[in-house]
């Protein structure tokens, strides 16, 4: 049998360890499934701790430079996270002919294009089934698995932290702020929970998810994000009584004008199989021309379930070590000189169906002129309720839920209705998706 693959590991947290330790638990497993070993022989870090844990596996530990730059690395894997050392480092080893796995998705999100041209040039693969889903094979179901499929629309549960923190208000009524800040107590929030509760993770996801479903370049910067951080408990138990479950959903579409590639908190029927993904878990719902609907659910962080999926990527690249560079699966699923310019709408120009909470104050006529406004701008109402004053005030909270219309349509008449005299504050607005075909 051929010499084990040397591995480079970027970055000494939780994954590498992840990593290292499937690489030995199940040596013997992988070196059947891949026909040779494959070996952690180099970590780097911008500091390095010499006590660390994988001194003892026999495993150099060197600066970042000295491992893509070191000859007997075949395979770097990057875990450092971020976008600027990782890029350099990236486009440095794919200079240097190695192939790389990653587990990145800002890096992918934002420099996709750049890193798979580099590579391509070099006749060298990326792999990066970690960056969405964790340990979900969600990359390769999609890419490989649905290959004979036209993709209409996915959407998932993609950031493990924004839906613990939805369950948690759900489950306990309570507040955003209160259960952020016991999820950073507790360690599975970060110090700075932006990218995670602002959507920006999500939507780094889903930008790689629609480009391997439909075959389009890397857009990031046109992806529509909102998070759940003005999310209300009130909103949360008003979705209960109406029948649904506000989940964070990334939702990347084809329409006949274009895709809709959007992450936002989103009214789901409550017994949708997506409205009962909780805690930290992740899901991804494909529906495809072919199969129908098919649903991906699993771990989407952690050192194991993301190590898995590094070391499946490892195991890729190793069968692939001898295969013809123009013969291997396309980094996006779609050959590389057959991708399409079809555009990303415009938030504005998609298309959805809306829950609006109103306050109200307790006159004659609000909900009158309110219905008038939503009707002059074509939106046709679902259910309305009203709610009584609570505790002697003067306001009432007003909810509905509309039929389907452009977000152009829905803004117009949400600006309209706050500027009535009856109508106090901001209107909240929610979108909200049946997922059924
Ligand atoms: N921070 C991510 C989450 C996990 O909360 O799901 C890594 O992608």
């Amino acid at each position: 049998m051929l010499e084990p693959v040397k591995v480079g590991i970027l970055g000494l947290g939780t994954v590498g360890g992840g990593t290292v330790h499937i690489l030995q638990q199940n040596a013997e497993e992988i070196t059947r499934r891949a026909g040779r070993g494959i070996t952690v022989t180099h970590a780097g870090a911008k500091e390095i701790n010499q006590t660390h844990p994988f001194r003892t596996d026999n495993i150099v530990l060197a600066q970042l430079t000295e491992v893509v730059n070191d000859p007997e690395v075949q395979i770097v894997v990057e875990l450092l996270g971020g976008t600027t050392i990782a890029r350099d480092l990236t486009l440095q080893a794919i200079a240097n002919g190695k192939h790389i796995v990653t587990a990145n998705k800002a890096l992918i999100a934002k420099h996709g294009n750049e890193i798979f041209a580099a590579a391509q040039k070099q006749g060298v693969i990326v792999a990066f089934e970690a960056s969405v889903g964790g340990g979900i094979p969600i990359i390769k179901a999609i890419r490989e698995g649905l290959a004979a499929n036209k993709i209409k629309w996915l959407a998932g549960i993609i950031n493990g932290t924004s839906n613990f923190i939805l369950t948690e208000m759900r489950d306990q009524g309570r507040e955003f702020t209160d259960v952020l800040a016991e999820a950073q107590q507790l360690g599975y929030a970060e110090r700075d929970p932006t990218f995670d509760v602002e959507g920006i993770d999500a939507a780094h996801k889903l930008t790689i998810l629609a480009s391997i479903s439909f075959g389009i370049p890397l857009q990031f910067d046109k992806a529509y994000t909102e998070g759940i951080s003005k999310l209300t408990a009130e909103d949360v138990h008003y979705a209960e009584e109406l029948g649904y479950r506000i989940k964070c959903l990334g939702i990347a579409k084809r329409t006949e004008t274009g895709i809709e590639l959007r992450v936002h908190p989103t009214f789901v029927p409550k017994t949708h199989l997506l409205a009962n993904v909780e805690g930290v878990m992740n899901a991804v719902l494909v529906q495809s021309d072919m199969l129908g609907q098919s649903l991906y659910y699993g771990a989407g962080a952690g050192a194991l379930p993301t190590g898995s999926a590094i070391v499946a990527d490892l195991v890729d690249v190793v069968r692939s070590l001898t295969t013809d560079p123009g013969n291997r699966v396309p980094h996006l699923a779609f050959q590389a000189d057959a991708l399409s310019d079809f555009p990303i709408l415009p938030i504005t120009e998609v298309e959805s169906a809306y829950y609006l909470r109103l306050t109200a104050l307790d006159k004659v006529g609000v909900l009158a002129q309110v219905t008038t406004i939503l009707s002059q701008n074509g939106i046709s109402i679902e259910a309305i309720r009203q709610h009584e004053p609570q505790g002697g005030a003067s306001s009432v909270s007003i909810v509905l839920l509309t039929h389907k219309v452009l977000e152009q349509q829905i803004n117009q008449a949400i600006t309209a209705i706050e500027q009535l005299e009856g109508i106090a504050g901001k209107v909240m607005r929610i979108r909200l998706e049946m997922l059924t075909k």
